[in-house]
């Protein structure tokens, strides 16, 4: 043991080094891997650009997500609201939609768009991928890697790898060329996507980043993750970014113990969200966001808006989240400080007060470019109309069901038809629906299938005579985020017919493949007055004059759940539970004179009649009237102090509350919250993690909601399953807009299996104290509780 006599400073330096040797010492290794001469370079303190110290203020925007023709005017308002750079994802499957074949025309043409940003001022960071996330279709992962049956996605699985290594070499070819190494607006580029929130396998990081270097990227790499999931792959040689949607401080703080050194910087700062299907509206606040980047810029930390501008998940782009199954809206505004259609709104104009005060010497601000108007289209009817079922082809025959996947098909709806026995009644089970299905007997619908409900079983009524089974699936957005990636489409696993004195597995099917997305639906209409009652999914189809080529929103109100084209160009997905009730329709995809709309509806619309407004709908649910999505009429949590494991205090503070308690074991827990730091009725909380017998978290993969007393569900997506999605800005919260019910509140989780545990982590909500939770009590059962 050493023995320093007096020297105390002399002491701690010394221990400060070896700290430093033996910790991660990131910075060092990636500092050395740096050319000297590099006109951009990471350097111990700040960003070094050009031999001058730099600092990024970054916004993200997709462009696959804006139509070409507007990728400048958008680019420009990202500079006129103070930005230096934008960021971009790359979507491997809006590139490379079948094996081998790239794309970089049009829409597709990162190249171009990096080439614009650069003339607008604006340097760019670079996020190919493979792996993108984005609430983009399967995260960006292309559907036919799917068709392996055994991939294993973001591993180093060598199929995954291979088609990978082609990939990034591809993007090499087109990108490579526009580094700030070659002249270029590319200043660094990320590895992969957050990718601790999946794995920890850190050689797969570094496969790619080679890899990459092998597709001659030069500039630095880096990688990015939330504040909790950095320990999982940070790794010395590729600079850390922390990703975080509030408390910069607390997230800086963790990135510093991640990595001693280098410039700080938050890689994605979010500024609103993201809406799902059924979910209430996301807005974030502006003042918030400006006094956070405020302080960001005050410590010399760089950061990226996420999203700066969200634009729209046009086609069938809009992926989902899940457990539960939680499909994108089309829409992906993201209450972003630039809207949907490229507007300036309230947050652009605050975010560029306070940007003008950080601008760099002799740096201006350019001024705004002008204000984009929208136009209104009187209301207009469709004239002709397709059922899908007069119109299927040819069927592939098998005796098991395929998944959409093994028909080769990527995109849209398969129907799937077989005879069911005359017989008594019973029950339709099949393993798993993705993700929307319409169950026909013969002509009759008997009913739907909403994988989003978990739906996978229906009744039958006795049959006279053998009947025709028929079920029409739509595919909603493959998983994005999360371990239920390997997202396969249409009926998965076996079909069983249960009645009470058998259970036979179903044969013999027909699969009818209906392949959707860009270009209108190939299918031949008749006058809508010829045809008689709907009573099926059909196209409907119509024209409309436009006086010019300005935006617009499409009002779908009048129909039920579908898609929607005009001239060609797929505008996305549409359903009335909201909270979007409305279509941006870009004035660059119009014709000055008639256009064509074709309406795709499940089910029977009210009318086939649209009209458009100068104004979006994005906050209209259409479906709440409950307390609880989880809570059957006046249930209650009944009396369960023989089920009490533990009571305790939680701090008010953004950070995680840890509880230990001795090992117990059970399947059902509950969380009840007696009461909060502002003595009202509410209750909040962003995550909730359970500890094994080795403090370690426990899996919360087969983790259900089985009760849950409140949740506001109408004015914000304050859904209890937020607990466990690994998203720290969503958040469960008891209701508080019709009503307030008083405490206490309690949710209730079916772990799935009888599990051991030593403690609790509850992550209070980060964004701002309204319903943390103060005294709380834990009960855990091995049966579902007393009451429930
Ligand atoms: C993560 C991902 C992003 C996006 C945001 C949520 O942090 O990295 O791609 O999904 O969440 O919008």
């Amino acid at each position: 043991m050493f023995v320093f006599p007096h020297h105390s400073v002399m002491k701690k330096q010394l221990i400060g080094l070896i700290f430093s040797m033996f910790s991660v010492a990131y910075i060092p290794s990636v500092l050395a891997q740096q050319e000297t001469a590099a006109p951009f370079k990471i350097g111990t303190e700040s960003f070094i650009l050009n031999g001058k110290p730099f600092v990024i203020r970054c916004g993200e925007l997709h462009f696959a997500r804006i139509p070409k023709a507007y990728w400048r005017q958008r680019l420009k308002m990202v500079r006129a609201v103070g930005l230096n750079t934008v960021c971009a994802y790359l979507f491997w499957n809006f590139h490379e939609t079948t094996p081998g074949k790239f794309n970089w025309q049009g829409q597709a043409d990162a190249a171009e768009f990096c080439k614009i940003a650069q003339q607008e001022g604006l340097y760019v960071i670079l996020r190919p991928g493979p792996y993108s996330c984005a609430e983009w279709e399967f995260g960006g992962f292309p559907w036919w890697l799917l068709q392996k049956k055994d991939i294993k996605l973001r591993t180093q699985d060598p199929y995954y790898l291979e088609r990978s290594r082609l990939y990034l070499k591809e993007v090499g070819r087109i990108l490579s060329p526009l580094q700030i190494t070659h002249g270029g607006p590319i200043l660094m580029v990320q590895v992969e996507n957050e990718y601790g929130s999946y794995g920890s396998d850190k050689d797969y990081l570094l496969k790619l980043r080679d890899y990459l270097k092998d597709a001659k990227f030069d500039v630095p790499f880096f990688t990015c993750d939330g504040v909790v999931q950095l320990k999982n792959d940070v790794q010395k040689d590729l600079f850390a970014v922390v990703n975080f949607g509030s408390n910069p401080e607390a997230g800086f703080k963790a990135l510093r113990e991640v990595q001693p050194e280098g410039p700080l910087m938050c890689g994605e700062y979010y500024p609103g969200w993201f809406d799902s299907w059924g979910n209430a509206h996301h807005t974030g606040s502006a003042e918030r966001m400006v006094k956070e980047l405020d302080y960001m810029l005050q410590q010399k930390a760089s950061f990226s808006i996420y999203m700066i501008h969200g634009g729209t998940s046009f086609g069938l782009w809009a992926g989902a989240n899940c457990q539960p199954y939680s499909p994108e809206t089309s829409s992906y505004d993201y209450d972003a400080p630039i809207s949907e259609n490229g507007s300036a709104n309230a947050k652009f104009y605050a975010l560029r007060e306070m940007l003008k005060k950080h601008l760099q010497p002799g740096e201006v601000l350019p001024k705004i470019p002008p204000a984009i108007t929208a136009q209104k289209i009187s209301a207009f009817n469709l004239t002709s109309v397709a059922p899908i079922f007069r119109q299927l082809g040819k069927p592939e025959l098998s005796d098991t069901t395929l998944n959409m996947e093994d028909l080769g098909q990527g995109y849209g709806m398969v129907a799937y038809e077989t005879t069911l026995p005359a017989g008594a009644k019973g029950t339709l089970d099949f393993g798993e629906v993705r993700d929307y299905a319409e169950v026909y007997l013969d002509q009759k619908l008997i009913g739907v299938l909403n994988r989003m409900k978990n739906e996978h079983s229906i009744a039958l009524p006795a049959l006279a005579k053998n009947t025709r089974l028929r079920i029409l699936v739509e595919a909603m957005g493959r998983v994005n985020f999360g371990e239920y990636m390997h997202d396969r489409k249409g009926l998965i696993g076996e079909v069983y017919h249960i009645s009470h004195t058998s259970k036979s597995l179903l044969k013999g099917w027909k699969h009818y493949s209906i392949p959707l997305g860009e270009g209108n639906p190939a299918f031949k209409y008749q006058p809508i007055g010829t045809a008689g009652k709907i009573n099926e999914p059909a196209f409907y189809k119509g024209t409309f004059t436009a006086q010019n080529k300005k935006d617009f929103y499409l009002d779908m109100r009048w129909f039920k759940k579908g898609i929607v084209w005009i001239n060609g160009h797929c505008l996305g997905r549409y359903w009335n539970i909201g909270p979007t009730q409305t279509m941006y329709v870009p004035g660059v995809w119009l014709h000055t004179g008639k256009n064509v709309v074709v309406v795709l509806d499940l089910h029977q619309p009210v009318a086939a009649r649209l009209q458009g407004l100068e104004k979006p709908i994005l906050d209209s649910l259409t479906e709440v009237k409950v307390s609880s999505n989880h809570r059957k009429g006046r249930q209650q949590f009944g009396n369960n102090v023989n089920h009490l494991i533990y009571s305790g205090t939680m701090q008010n503070s953004a950070s995680w509350q840890i509880f230990s308690f001795p090992l117990r074991t059970g399947r059902y827990i509950a969380l009840e919250a007696l009461n909060n730091f502002a003595e009202d009725a509410y209750t909040s909380a962003a995550e909730l993690e359970l500890l094994d017998e080795n403090g370690k978290e426990i899996p919360r993969t087969l983790w259900k909601i089985v009760y849950v007393d409140s949740e506001e569900l109408k004015s914000q997506d304050g859904k209890s399953e937020n607990v466990f999605d690994l998203q720290y800005t969503s958040i469960w919260h008891s209701q508080w807009k019709d009503r307030s019910p008083k405490h206490p509140h309690q949710v209730v989780i079916d772990l799935g299996a009888q599990t051991c545990i030593s403690g609790i982590k509850v992550l209070p909500r980060q964004d701002m104290e309204t319903g943390r939770i103060k005294d709380f009590r834990l009960y855990l059962a091995e049966k579902l509780f007393n009451g429930l």
